[in-house]
């Protein structure tokens, strides 16, 4: 993935010896995958639990075990590739390397290689939660975190003696998106407040049953990742949706539109973009019944609907540069034309949402992208993710 901050940059994961070791093999993967070119290191106990050969499979780069092999370059050279490094990634971190680290311990590859780099070190701790609670440890991890290490994890729950705890190691896709964020900060969005809508808004009926629409949340929450990875602050107001919140974004839970509405009015006064990827419900019940609507033979149950505000249509702030998302089913470019007019938007995105391959709950879309000069570029199918860049590619254009 080109626009992706882990695209053809030198990884090191320094592997270490935790029987959380086999997700670091998914690590590595991901790693690879998304463009990274990922150089492993493995210290002794680690090989009690792994072999090197899993990793040299995956990413067909080096593997270190040996500070003093000679057939290896990166242990022959490894202050060369500490420099080279854009990151180092140390996933599991047991309690014993964090000590090691933080007392400058360099009997091992990994221990001169990140004693040697200036790239930034991210730790993700894995181990028994008593080992994790123990002031050894912590006193340590303080230590790393004041001197500029970043830490990601652990998460709660269930470990490998049984016991549950403090100590596992975090979601691999979680060290990822860490790791995206870290290396991404000071691109082009960095100093750049966005806040981006997204999920589908939904307006209650009575204490049980509501109305709403298709809408997954993925195209809001891959905008919100992938302006992340450019550096830029990020909030994301979420009407309900099943996927988990993303790193380092502030994400506010709402449910009906007037809510969406509220919240977008506290949080846009200081925002320079504001991206409405969320299906917002057009319509709410007059009435909410406070107790459930019972069913009573050949009765029909007949709702009142209000209309909910326009909620682009109604943002005063003109300073803001805001970009709408049109679902459509038939006359695509010729609706969107008209919403980009009637909301006053600076970009609209078209999707044609009764297409099953892509727009809602889809991982892909393919959109036409249209500004207020009627200017229409139609996108081919791709990622939510890599259309997210493409939105904030011209959204760039425009703030510049
Ligand atoms: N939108 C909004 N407030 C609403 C409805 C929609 O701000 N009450 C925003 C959506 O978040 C989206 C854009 O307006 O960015 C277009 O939404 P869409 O559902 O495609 O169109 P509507 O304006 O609702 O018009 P229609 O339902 O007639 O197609």
């Amino acid at each position: 993935m080109n626009n992706h901050p882990l695209n053809n940059k030198n990884v090191i994961l320094g592997v270490t010896g935790s029987i959380a070791c086999y997700k670091a093999i998914d690590l590595a993967s991901k790693l690879t995958q998304l463009g990274a070119k990922v150089d492993t290191i493995l210290t002794d106990s680690a090989q009690q639990f792994i072999n090197p050969i899993s990793f040299k499979s995956i990413t067909h780069r080096q593997v270190v075990t040996n500070l003093f092999d000679l057939d290896n370059e990166l242990a022959v050279n490894h202050v060369a590739m500490a420099e080279s490094a854009d990151c180092i990634i140390v996933a599991p971190a047991t309690a014993h390397t964090l000590a090691k680290i933080s007392h400058g311990i360099s009997d091992d590859p990994l221990g001169t290689t990140i004693l040697a780099t200036n790239a930034p070190v991210i730790l993700a701790p894995a181990m028994d939660g008593k080992m994790f609670e123990n002031p050894a440890t912590q006193e340590n991890l303080a230590q790393l975190i004041q001197r500029g290490f970043f830490v990601c994890g652990p998460e709660f729950g269930r470990m490998a003696s049984g016991l549950v705890g403090l100590g596992r190691l975090s979601n691999t896709q979680d060290i990822v998106q860490v790791t995206s964020m870290i290396l991404g900060k000071n691109s082009d969005y960095s100093q750049k407040k966005i806040l981006i809508t997204t999920g589908g808004t939904q307006e209650d009926l009575d204490p049980v049953r509501t109305i709403t629409n298709r809408s997954s949340g993925k195209m809001g929450f891959a905008i919100a990742e992938a302006a992340r990875d450019r550096g830029a602050e990020v909030t994301v107001i979420s009407a309900p949706t099943s996927l988990n919140n993303p790193i380092g974004i502030n994400v506010e839970k709402i449910k009906s539109a007037i809510d969406m509405q509220q919240s977008i009015e506290n949080h846009s006064i200081d925002c320079d973009v504001l991206i409405m990827a969320a299906a917002v419900g057009d319509w709410r019940a007059k009435t909410i019944a406070k107790t459930k609507t019972k069913k009573l033979k050949d009765q029909n149950w007949e709702i009142e609907l209000v209309k909910n505000p326009d909620i682009l249509s109604s943002i005063k702030n003109d300073s803001l540069i805001k970009v709408g998302f049109a679902a459509e089913t038939e006359n695509l470019v010729e609706n969107a034309k008209n919403k980009i007019t009637n909301k006053k938007l600076d970009l609209i995105v078209g999707n044609d949402v009764s297409r099953t391959d892509i727009g809602f709950n889809s991982d892909n879309n393919e959109v036409v992208i249209i500004n207020p000069y009627g200017e229409v570029e139609n996108l081919p199918k791709m990622s939510k993710y890599e259309l997210a860049h493409e939105i904030l590619d011209r959204v760039q254009t425009l703030l510049n």
